[in-house]
């Protein structure tokens, strides 16, 4: 008995989403997430953060993305921690604190801009996106700086903590500049 053909391409297509469909589990990309992670500016962060993101991580677009949601979701984190630290301490320590609450505002700005436009990448307009990708997490990153500046020569007890976070979030936001490079340089590789 002959299989009838469309029979077999509702068979190959089911496979094919069943493919798609499966679970992205750590391992399954996690080779790829090492290689990209080898020379990024932390790499054990990198590898840290992107082997347990739940999403996509399976081209080099995934892990850019992946790696500005990190940097966006931890920037959002430190924000809710400094504008519940604002008030009731030293006059300097306010004014780094306020003012780091701008620029880490500032900063997730210019993140939720670049996962906009690493969504939205298209051919014909991929080199002016990655430059757009390129100047916003280079801004975010000094934003994050500019926070951390603000903390020196003020005491206070609150200072260690915030220098410690806003250290982490520059740090996966640094990984994140990377990958955009990485994702730039593999173009003409993966498109
Ligand atoms: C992307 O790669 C191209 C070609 O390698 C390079 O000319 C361009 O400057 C890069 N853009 C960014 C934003 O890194």
């Amino acid at each position: 008995m002959e299989i009838p053909f469309f029979l077999i391409t509702i068979l190959l297509l089911l496979s094919i989403s069943a493919t798609a469909a499966a679970p992205s589990k750590p391992g399954v990309s996690n080779d790829l997430v090492r290689s990209s992670c080898v020379h990024a500016s932390y790499p054990s962060l990198c590898f840290r953060t992107l082997s347990s993101y739940s999403g996509p991580a399976d081209t080099p677009r995934d892990l850019a993305q992946a790696a500005v949601k990190v940097s966006l979701s931890r920037a959002r984190k430190v924000s809710t921690y400094l504008t519940t630290r604002v008030t009731g301490k030293s006059k300097r320590e306010r004014v780094a604190l306020s003012d780091c609450v701008d620029q880490i505002s500032d900063s997730m700005d210019e993140l939720s801009k670049t996962l906009q436009e690493l969504k939205h990448l298209r051919g014909e307009t991929f080199g002016f996106q990655m430059s757009n990708a390129q100047t916003w997490v280079s801004a975010a990153l000094t934003n994050e700086d500019t926070c951390l500046d603000g903390f020196e020569g003020v005491d206070g007890n609150v200072k260690s903590d915030v220098k410690r976070k806003i250290t982490n979030v520059a740090k996966v936001t640094s990984n994140a500049l990377y990958m955009i490079n990485r994702l730039n340089e593999s173009r003409g590789r993966h498109r």
